[in-house]
C-alpha cells in the first residue's frame, strides 16, 4: 500500500494549474450511455474515473481514453448492450448507481448493485428511488440489487425530493432524459456539477430549464448523435489548493478556474483573515500572519461545501480562539478528526459539532487515511507540522486527486510517495 511521507514547513510558492472535476467527470459519463458518439475533454485522471470507465465497457459501450491529452472517447452503437452494474464495480465507487437512471429511461430495465456505505456515511439511495418510482419504474430490491422495470417506457412526473441530493437529483435528471412529456423536479441540489451535467444534456438535444432548486425536462426526440464537452474545473481541488496557500504560501498563484463557483469558500477564507486577490480565472493567496476563528455549517451549494469541511478543519487549527464547524450534509464525517489529534490538534466533537482550538503547533506523525477529504486534511496538517509526516491508505487520495504530489512538489513541498 502506498503511502506520502511529508517534510513539515516548506513554504509553498508557486503556481497550481486546477484539473477537471470528478464530481462532474462521473455524472456525465454515465449519460454518455444516452449519446451516441461522445467526446470529453479536460478530464482528471484520478482512479473513480477509471472505476467508471471499467463499469460503461462492462455494460457494452467503447471508450477510448487519451492520458496526454486527458479526453474519453465513448461510443454506444447499442450492441449488446448489458443493463448491469455489478456489485465489484460499484462496491469501490458509488458513483456507480448513476448509471440506474440512464439505462432504466433508454433500454426500460436495470439491474445495478446497491452501493453500500462508505466511511463518511451509510449513503442510502431511497431518494434516487423515489424519484424513478415516481416516473413510473417498477423497483425491487434483490440480494443486493436494485433491480428497475419500465416495460412501458417512464412518463414525465412532478417530483419533491424531501431533501437534498446531489447523485438523487443527477439520477433523476437522467431517467427523465428519456421519460414520455415533462418532468419537474423540486428542491434539487444545484452543485456547478449538475449544472455542467445539464449543459452537456443540453448538448444531446434536451431541452432542461433551472429555476432556483426547480428543474424542468423535456424529451426531446432528435438526439444529436455527436457531441464534445469539456468537463468543468474541480472546485473542491482548487478549495484545497486555496487552504493550502493561506496556511503555508509566500505566494501561490491557482489557475484554470472560475472563482466564482468558490465565492462562500473565498468569503469564509477572507473573514479568517486571508489576503486573496481573484482574477476572472485565477486567484492570488499568500499565508496570512494572523487567522481569525470562525464558525461555519456545512449547506447543499452555494453553501459550504462539506467536502472542503475537512480542509478547513485543518487551517481552523491555526486561527486564534475557537472554531466550530456543524457537518450537517453527513453523519460520520469527522473520520480525520483522530488522526489530527494525534499531530497534536485541539479538537473536541459534541453532537455533530467540532471545537476547534488555535493555533495550535502540529508534529508530525504517522497517520492513516480514511476517506478522500479526510486524507488531503491529513496532507494540509503534514505540511505545516514540524518534523515528519507518514500518510497511510492514500489510495482513499488517489481517487479524487490527480497529481496531488507533483502539483504540490512543483510549490517546493517536500511531499514523496513510498
Ligand atoms: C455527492 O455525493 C458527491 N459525490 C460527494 O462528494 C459530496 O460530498 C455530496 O454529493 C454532497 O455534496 C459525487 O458527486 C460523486 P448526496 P452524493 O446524495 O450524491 C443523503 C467527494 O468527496 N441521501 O448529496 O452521494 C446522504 O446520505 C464526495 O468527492 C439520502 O438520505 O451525496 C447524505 O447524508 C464525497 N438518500 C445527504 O443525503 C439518498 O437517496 C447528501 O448526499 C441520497 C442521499
Amino acid at each position: 500500500m502506498h503511502k506520502l511521507i511529508i517534510k513539515g514547513k516548506k513554504e509553498l510558492t508557486g503556481t497550481i494549474s486546477i484539473s477537471g472535476s470528478k464530481n462532474a467527470t462521473l455524472p456525465i459519463l454515465a449519460s454518455t450511455i444516452l449519446s451516441r458518439e461522445t467526446k470529453l475533454t479536460n478530464i482528471p485522471l484520478v482512479k473513480d474515473i477509471f472505476t467508471m470507465i471499467e463499469l460503461l465497457k462492462f455494460i457494452g459501450l467503447k471508450v477510448i481514453i487519451d492520458k496526454k491529452k486527458k479526453s474519453i472517447f465513448l461510443e454506444n452503437f447499442e450492441k449488446k448492450i448489458n443493463t448491469l452494474a455489478p456489485y465489484k464495480l460499484v462496491k469501490t465507487m458509488r458513483a456507480g448507481v448513476l448509471v440506474l437512471g440512464p439505462l432504466l429511461t433508454k433500454y426500460k430495465k436495470a439491474k445495478v448493485s446497491l452501493p453500500g456505505g462508505c466511511a463518511i456515511g451509510t449513503r442510502p439511495v431511497d431518494l434516487h428511488l423515489l424519484a424513478l418510482k415516481k416516473l413510473g419504474a417498477k423497483i425491487q430490491i434483490k440480494d443486493g440489487y436494485i433491480i428497475a422495470d419500465a416495460k412501458r417506457g417512464l412518463i414525465g412526473a412532478k417530483i419533491k425530493f424531501p431533501s437534498i441530493s446531489v447523485g438523487a437529483t443527477e439520477n433523476a435528471i437522467l431517467a427523465a432524459f428519456g421519460a414520455l412529456g415533462t418532468t419537474t423536479l423540486l428542491n434539487c441540489a444545484i452543485e456547478p456539477e449538475i449544472i455542467d451535467l445539464i449543459k452537456f444534456l443540453r448538448k444531446l438535444g434536451c431541452k432542461i430549464k433551472i429555476e432556483g432548486r426547480k428543474i424542468i425536462i423535456n424529451r426531446k426526440r432528435n438526439i444529436i448523435k455527436k457531441i464534445n464537452h469539456k468537463i468543468i474545473f474541480d472546485r473542491i481541488e482548487a478549495g484545497t489548493y486555496l487552504i493550502a496557500a493561506v496556511l503555508l504560501s509566500k505566494k501561490i498563484v491557482i489557475k484554470k478556474i472560475n472563482p466564482r463557483l468558490l465565492k462562500y469558500e473565498i468569503k469564509v477564507l477572507k473573514r479568517m483573515g486571508a489576503k486573496i486577490k481573484i482574477s476572472r480565472n485565477s486567484i492570488l493567496i499568500a499565508k496570512s500572519k494572523k487567522l481569525k476563528k470562525i464558525n461555519i455549517s456545512t449547506k447543499p451549494f452555494p453553501g459550504f461545501s462539506t467536502d472542503l469541511q475537512a480542509q478547513l478543519m485543518v487551517l481552523m487549527t491555526q486561527a486564534k480562539g475557537m472554531s466550530k464547524i456543524k457537518e450537517n450534509i453527513f453523519e460520520n464525517r469527522f473520520m480525520h478528526v483522530p488522526e489530527l489529534r494525534r499531530m497534536g490538534a485541539k479538537i473536541e466533537i459534541k453532537n455533530k459539532i467540532a471545537y476547534i482550538l488555535g493555533p495550535t503547533r502540529l508534529t508530525g506523525a504517522e497517520v492513516m487515511a480514511t476517506d478522500l477529504r479526510a486524507s488531503v486534511s491529513l496532507v494540509l496538517a503534514g505540511l505545516i507540522a514540524d518534523n515528519r509526516t507518514i500518510v497511510n491508505r492514500i489510495y482513499h487520495l488517489d481517487r479524487g486527486y490527480e497529481n496531488l504530489e507533483k502539483k504540490l512538489k512543483k510549490c517546493r513541498a517536500k511531499i514523496k510517495r513510498i
